[in-house]
């Protein structure tokens, strides 16, 4: 309480000084009006930044924005695509919940700003001199976690699949063994599907980690692994996802003879693709070391028992998860298909308070975005909280991704049927530890 309103005050006391200090405002206001940007010295650089890693040759956007030849034709569209929020893709809500994430690839507004006067004043080149030296871009087929851990310790493909030119979505589950011997514990995992073809026909990927439970103890979670929630999924892919890393105290285990179930959702794009593998890559904390916590992938459900679309018509359905322990909530990414709109997630906290933790507004259906929260505002709540998760579905014929508006919509995995679920890595903490983080945060530690 305190904390939060001394924060006001301190903000209205800045906002006074600035008015009574600045010497010249209107000046500087119209020096910086009539400032032109450029390519090369404004425009570029943002490019780099927050477009490149997806608009270039090798990458899953459908034109390259490496060169000023290669971006002017497209000036228009780049204006509308980042006014309307849809580029890059970041569908986050702006105006409630948290709002600091560790892979944020949105633009700020003045980015937004300056590519709007840029291409409102003509899209000019600029000073040739002023164009930052080229991005040297990893490798498109090599491992996305590669440049912070090297390669992974351990990779498990999934068996091989050809996908034909055309046909009906397909669900393809090999299993394969890990071939594990021993316990490990899991920093980072990522999922990568085949390159160039298995990036285009991959629509999403689940890995589900199978292991024998039994016998395992010594954790610093009052939660029972065994009965109550077994290992649970270990990975779901989707495109624009990168990889899941663990904060160095939390990590996923693995046991001796380990298996991953593969669920692969595959999707025809008129040209066939042969023999296509996904690959599962694992990186291990080194043998002797141990994180306190066991991190466990939760699909918090959207709905109770069924998804019901009239024709024509936007849906909403609910659904109610209860944590069974003290958690922290590492990330956010909202699972629905063609007809999703929006989907929040809010926790009803056991004293009945209640809090908006994310909402997605903006909801894309070929972006399933992985939003990671920031260690410092990763939400911690306490046993009994609600997680409700609140799924909007537009059937209507205002949503262009619709394939037909006079069908019923209920739940089921083509893509043209519906989900609702919010995939959440969980870290569940001992009440002591909890206890700590909440002290440790003080007044803001659940202020978001
Ligand atoms: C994570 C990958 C990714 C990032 C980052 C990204 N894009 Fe895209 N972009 C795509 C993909 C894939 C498409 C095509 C599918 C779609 O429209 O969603 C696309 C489509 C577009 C289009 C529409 C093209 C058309 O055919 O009309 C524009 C314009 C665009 N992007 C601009 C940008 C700009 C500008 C940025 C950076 C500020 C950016 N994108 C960042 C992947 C990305």
């Amino acid at each position: 309480m305190h904390a939060k309103s001394y924060r006001r005050w301190l903000g209205v006391g800045v906002a006074l000084c600035a008015l009574v200090a600045a010497p010249g405002p209107a000046a500087a206001n119209e020096a910086e009006a009539d400032y032109q940007p450029t390519f090369a010295k404004d425009v570029a650089p943002i490019l780099q930044q927050k477009c490149q890693e997806c608009h270039q040759p090798n990458s899953i956007a459908p034109m390259s924005l490496l060169t000023y030849g290669e971006v002017r034709p497209w000036a228009r569209a780049i204006k509308d695509r980042v006014v309307s929020l849809e580029m890059p893709p970041w569908h986050i809500d702006r105006t409630v919940g948290i709002q600091t994430f560790q892979n944020d690839r949105s633009l700020s507004q003045e980015q937004i700003d300056t590519i709007v006067k840029w291409v409102d004043g003509g899209a000019p080149l600029g000073d040739r001199a002023d164009l930052p030296p080229a991005v040297e871009w990893p490798d498109p087929g090599a491992w996305r976690l590669s440049d912070r851990f090297g390669e992974p310790d351990l990779v498990v493909p999934s068996a091989p699949y050809t996908v034909p030119a055309d046909g009906q979505d397909k669900w393809w589950r090999p299993m394969a063994e890990t071939g594990l011997t021993d316990e490990r514990w899991v920093k980072a995992i990522e999922i990568k599907p085949s390159f160039p073809g298995g990036r285009k026909v991959v629509h999403h990927a689940i890995a589900r980690l199978l292991q024998e439970e039994e016998g395992v103890t010594g954790l610093a979670n009052s939660v029972d692994f065994d009965d109550d929630i077994g290992p649970g999924t270990f990975m779901e892919w989707a495109v624009g996802k990168e990889g899941e890393i663990f904060p160095d105290d939390a990590g996923k285990l693995m046991l001796p003879g380990a298996r991953i179930q593969w669920d692969i959702h595959y999707h025809a794009i008129g040209e066939e693709v042969v023999d296509d593998v996904v690959e599962l890559g694992v990186y291990f904390y080194d043998p002797g070391y141990k994180p306190k916590y066991r991190t466990i992938l939760h699909g918090f459900r959207g709905h109770q028992g069924g998804i019901d679309i009239a024709p024509g018509q936007i849906g909403m359905s609910q659904g109610f998860t209860m944590l069974k322990g003290p958690a922290r909530l590492e990330n956010y990414q909202p699972h629905m298909h063609m007809r999703g709109k929006a989907m929040s997630m809010e926790a009803v906290l056991p004293d009945g308070s209640r809090r908006m933790l994310n909402n997605v507004n903006n909801f894309q259906w070929n972006w399933h975005i992985n939003y990671i929260y920031a260690d410092d505002v990763a939400p911690l709540l306490p046993g009994g909280t609600m997680i409700v998760v609140t799924a909007w579905h537009d059937n209507s014929t205002g949503n262009r991704e619709n394939p037909d508006p006079r069908q019923w919509v209920g739940n089921g995995s083509r893509t043209v049927d519906e989900m609702a679920h919010a995939w959440v890595d969980v870290t569940y903490l001992d009440q002591d530890e909890y206890d700590e983080l909440v002290a440790e945060r003080g007044d803001l530690a659940n202020d978001d």
